[in-house]
């Protein structure tokens, strides 16, 4: 497998839809699952342009819904991979709604989806590093490794003193709210 580093860029992934009535609810807004399943598959493209391998989705997290998408209007949807380990990494992906009547772009989601390669077996397999450029890309890339201790937390996968980047934030919030607490 080549393993020579790529660019945050080399993954970069756009797509377009447009909301039909079948993806609405009653209220004649896009439905969250079909939100998710054009993330999904949009983080996907991102996750096996990077690896060139079969990417499969490990976690999400941090989904918001930060406001409804009305039926009629354009959804963009752009991920990127922030940052790679040995065999898994982590995809940002942003959403935009689209109004051509107004003319007008909101943002509504973000999500980070983590991917893991594999082979024919299901066996993760190692990828190549991906170097961030741009300031926002080195920002994103520094604040993913605590993001992933967090959901490897969360999800069992390591103890608290295993998480060295979070460990002191998480204590400093810990004792911040027995503080107050016992203040009570
Ligand atoms: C994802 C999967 C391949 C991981 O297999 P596994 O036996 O747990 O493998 P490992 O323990 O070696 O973990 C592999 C990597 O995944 C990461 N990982 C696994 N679960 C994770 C989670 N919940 N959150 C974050 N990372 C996770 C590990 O940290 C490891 O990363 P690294 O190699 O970069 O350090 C396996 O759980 C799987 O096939 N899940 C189903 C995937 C699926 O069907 N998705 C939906 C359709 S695409």
């Amino acid at each position: 497998m080549n393993m020579i580093a790529k660019s945050v860029k080399d993954s970069l992934t756009v797509m377009t839809e447009i909301v039909l009535p079948n993806d609405t609810n009653n209220l004649d807004n896009l439905m969250g699952g079909r939100l998710l399943h054009w993330m999904d598959i949009c983080a996907a493209i991102a996750s096996q342009r990077h690896a060139n391998q079969v990417c499969v989705t490990a976690a999400v997290d941090s989904v918001e819904f930060n406001c409804p998408i009305r039926q009629g209007e354009v959804v963009i949807l752009e991920s990127r991979v922030n940052r790679t380990y040995r065999t898994s990494m982590e995809v940002q992906i942003n959403v935009w709604a689209e109004n051509n009547l107004t003319k007008t772009r909101r943002k509504c989601n973000r999500a980070f989806y983590t991917f893991v390669a594999i082979d024919e077996a299901g066996k993760p397999q190692p990828i190549p590093p991906v170097i961030p450029e741009s300031d926002k890309e080195k920002k994103c890339h520094a604040n993913a490794v605590k993001r992933r201790e967090f959901r490897l937390l969360l999800s069992g996968r390591i103890k608290l003193e295993e998480a060295i980047h979070i460990r002191s934030d998480l204590m400093t919030a810990f004792k911040a709210h027995t503080d107050d607490a016992e203040d009570d």
